[in-house]
């Protein structure tokens, strides 16, 4: 049973105790979401035990979405089959007990799996956004093949963006209707997005600081781990990207992007255009790296046009244009650029909402 209501005494963030973390993220962001973790989190915000044991790890790694994924994660891998046949079951109150014991006998691991992994949305939602992008990018660079590079790639399901199908809200269709992988989305704005086909992909790179690679045990575990646990859609619709990613999987270069994009580069044949994409990335990089990573685009545009596909915050991304928004306000700017040369051209052909789940197409074309 949880323990007796306990505050932490250590503050994460402004003041807030970890208590009050685990009851907030519990109490709103879980709540519409995931009952099970409600429950879970509640559970953990008034267990004395359980908020030392997560004091464990260190302090970045302590909020609960890595914590919980830690514990799904244990549970996935047949090492907490009590809080895995809770979650199966949908017993919110064997969930928290499960999950309280789990985290006191199981500390070490958790904390290792949380110091070890970083969270993932694992989620194609964004090629609603980039088929239309990046089948525009080629348009406007002529190009007749496209080599993908995604930066930030997480597990490089962005890289089957020709391999699925996506419906929008307007009745418009993109992609492959015969794909087990089938999207849909919001179109917001009275301008259809681009009808244009994707021209072949001949190359698929991915390039993150630590990538998830589907074929491997251990990082597909992960993935369904950063699941919520009680969305059997959500679960159903990883289980069906990864197998598609499994069947053709992506280069995955591992590394900083401003080191590592030279060497993606060469990879993408001299004949297709490389299409570098960059999805709610640039905002780990500082300012300072921002510009490299431009300043990198720009020296491979020496020898070949080069275009860069994003979907990023507003004024995140630099030189693409903010369109007057504000900074924080919740919705991103859908950018293009293509570099030829010395020139630049740099345009926001997009607004999206959620993750791209949204969208209001601005370009012409
Ligand atoms: C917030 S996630 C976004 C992942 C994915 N693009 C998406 O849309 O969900 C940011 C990703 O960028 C990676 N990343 C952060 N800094 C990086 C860098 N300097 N070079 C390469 N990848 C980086 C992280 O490892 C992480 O996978």
């Amino acid at each position: 049973m949880p323990g007796p209501t306990a505050e932490s005494a250590e503050p994460v963030g402004r003041a807030r105790t970890l208590a009050q973390v685990y009851r907030h993220f519990g109490e709103v962001d879980a709540a519409g979401t995931s009952p099970l973790y409600k429950r879970v989190a509640v559970a953990l915000s008034e267990s004395r035990e359980a908020l030392r044991a997560i004091e464990a790890a260190p302090a970045r790694k302590r909020h609960p979405t890595v914590i919980l994924a830690a514990l799904h994660d244990l549970a996935l891998a047949g090492r907490a089959p009590a809080l895995a046949a809770a979650y199966a079951a949908a017993d919110g109150d064997a969930a928290a007990d499960a999950a309280i014991d789990t985290l006191l006998r199981m500390t070490d691991p958790v904390v290792a799996i949380a110091e070890r992994r970083r969270t993932r949305a694992g989620e194609t939602g964004r090629c609603a956004v980039l088929y239309p992008a990046i089948a525009e990018a080629a348009r406007r660079a002529g190009a007749d093949a496209v080599g993908l590079i995604d930066v930030g790639c997480s597990a490089g399901l962005n890289l089957n963006v020709d391999r699925v199908g996506i419906t929008y809200s307007n009745g418009q269709s993109l992609g492959d209707p015969s794909s087990p992988v089938q999207l849909t989305a919001s179109i917001v704005s009275s301008r259809p997005i681009p009808a244009r086909a994707m021209p072949g992909v001949v190359a698929r790179i991915g390039v993150d600081l630590d990538p998830v690679d589907v074929t491997d045990a251990d990082d597909a575990r992960w993935l369904r781990a950063c699941l919520w646990p009680g969305q059997p859609e959500r679960a159903a619709r990883l289980e069906a990207e990864m197998a598609l990613a499994a069947t053709t999987p992506p280069l995955l270069l591992r590394g900083d992007a401003v080191e590592v994009l030279p060497d993606a580069f060469a990879r993408v044949p001299a004949d297709a255009l490389p299409v570098v994409t960059t999805t709610w990335t640039l905002s780990q990089f500082t300012l300072e790296r921002r510009l490299r990573f431009l300043h990198r685009l720009d020296e491979a545009a020496a020898g070949r046009a080069v275009a860069w596909v994003s979907a990023e915050g507003v004024g995140v991304a630099p030189a693409i244009p903010t369109l007057g928004d504000r900074r924080a306000s919740g919705h991103s700017i859908i950018g293009l650029a293509v570099l030829d040369q010395s020139a630049l051209s740099a345009e926001a052909i997009g607004r999206c909402w959620s993750r791209g789940r949204l969208l209001a197409w601005l370009a012409d074309s």
